[in-house]
């Protein structure tokens, strides 16, 4: 069993199905549109390409999550979220750790994200890891009624 310490007494681990109505709620509060509970637990159903992380107590109480898409030697960061109360204590960090650490296992060599360019805290936890922005995504997330926002594709190597 992958286990790995995190910042306040929790600890990160590989999500499990039962958590999949807690990380849906998780991800509802941190973005425009939150994943649906069948999105999310097809990227747990998917362990072959697909690295889903948790951040918890030890009783499975969930404060932050992230899911990795790795095939061969490119990995892409499909999202990562941290509950508000828990914002700021260095999860973030943490989840960005054990996955890096996770990778070293596979062939990966890059990860890539896409980020929306007018998210401040998301940019400043990727440039601390060491993320750089490669290129910019005109109009590329739809906000409905509002304008679209665009996104920066930052990049870092794994070694
Ligand atoms: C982005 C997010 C995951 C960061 O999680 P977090 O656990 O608060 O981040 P950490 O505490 O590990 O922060 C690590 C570093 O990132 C930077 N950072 C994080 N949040 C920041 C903020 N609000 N303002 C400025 N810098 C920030 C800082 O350098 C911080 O180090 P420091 O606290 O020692 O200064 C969290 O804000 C979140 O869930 N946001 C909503 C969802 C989202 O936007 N996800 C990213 C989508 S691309």
């Amino acid at each position: 069993m992958k286990y790995w310490l995190a910042p306040a007494g929790l600890h990160i681990a590989p999500a499990e199905p039962e958590d999949v109505p807690q990380l849906a709620r998780l991800h509802a509060e941190g973005f425009y549109r939150g994943w649906s509970e069948d999105e999310i637990r097809a990227y747990i159903d998917q362990p072959k390409h697909h690295f889903v992380y948790v951040a918890t107590d030890p009783k499975r109480q969930i404060a932050g999550f992230m899911v990795l898409r790795q095939v061969a030697d490119e990995c892409e960061l499909l999202t990562i979220a941290v509950a508000k109360r828990w914002r700021r204590k260095g999860l973030g960090n943490a989840l960005l750790r054990a996955g890096f650490d996770d990778l070293m296992q596979t062939p990966a060599q890059t990860m890539f994200l896409e980020v929306e360019e007018g998210n401040k805290p998301a940019i400043a936890l990727y440039r601390s890891y060491g993320f750089s922005p490669v290129s910019r995504r005109e109009a590329y997330y739809d906000r409905g009624a509002d304008a679209p926002a665009s996104a920066l594709v930052m990049r870092r190597e794994l070694a």
